[in-house]
């Protein structure tokens, strides 16, 4: 599954009216009991959205947000909360976000597995959408994203080539 779901996977920003299979959506959540993160340490709270008035509530606080209508469109939106001190700080490191970024991708490639479409969804008002979700102080809110089926499939978005990333044995 890994290579067919990370090649098919897009960012998707417009959905169908179609609910997602009750299943469906616990098979993706369960990928989060799976994660990778630093130490074991899972410092991770998932919030699951479903009824309209919760997901008109967030997408009122993504204005500017390319994906603010996904959100109000998809039948499910998960919004991924982090604790910095319990992810681990080492080094200057803050590990929370590695691993909010990992139980992303985990969230993101099972759905895209299933037919489904989700966005990564990074950039908001944290204050306001914490206001509006009630997330107690303690908590970062670090990503969010929704979950239903594509309306629309986008293009595959440019990629560096290896060339430009990779350095073998030596910088
Ligand atoms: C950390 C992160 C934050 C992102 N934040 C947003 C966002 O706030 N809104 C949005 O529409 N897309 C957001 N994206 C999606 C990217 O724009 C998208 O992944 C990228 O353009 C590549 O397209 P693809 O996902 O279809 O391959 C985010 C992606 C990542 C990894």
């Amino acid at each position: 599954m890994p290579i067919e779901a990370i090649r098919k996977r897009r960012s998707i920003r417009r959905y169908e009216d179609k609910p997602v299979p009750d299943e469906a959506l616990e098979q993706i959540l369960e990928t989060i009991r799976y994660a990778p993160s630093w130490a074991n340490k899972q410092g991770w709270q998932v919030m699951v959205l479903k009824t309209p008035e919760a997901r008109n509530l967030v997408s009122s606080v993504l204005e500017g947000n390319p994906a603010q209508k996904a959100v109000t469109e998809a039948p499910v939106l998960l919004v991924v909360c982090m604790d910095p001190n319990a992810s681990g700080i080492q080094n200057g490191k803050e590990y929370y976000m590695a691993d909010a970024g990992i139980l992303m991708d985990h969230i993101m490639l099972e759905a895209a597995d299933l037919g489904l479409g989700t966005v990564f969804i990074g950039l908001f008002d944290e204050d306001k959408v914490r206001e509006a979700l009630k997330v107690p102080e303690q908590w970062r809110i670090v990503a969010m994203t929704p979950i239903g089926y594509p309306a629309k499939m986008p293009k595959e978005r440019p990629r560096k080539e290896l060339e430009e990333i990779l350095h073998w044995e030596k910088w």
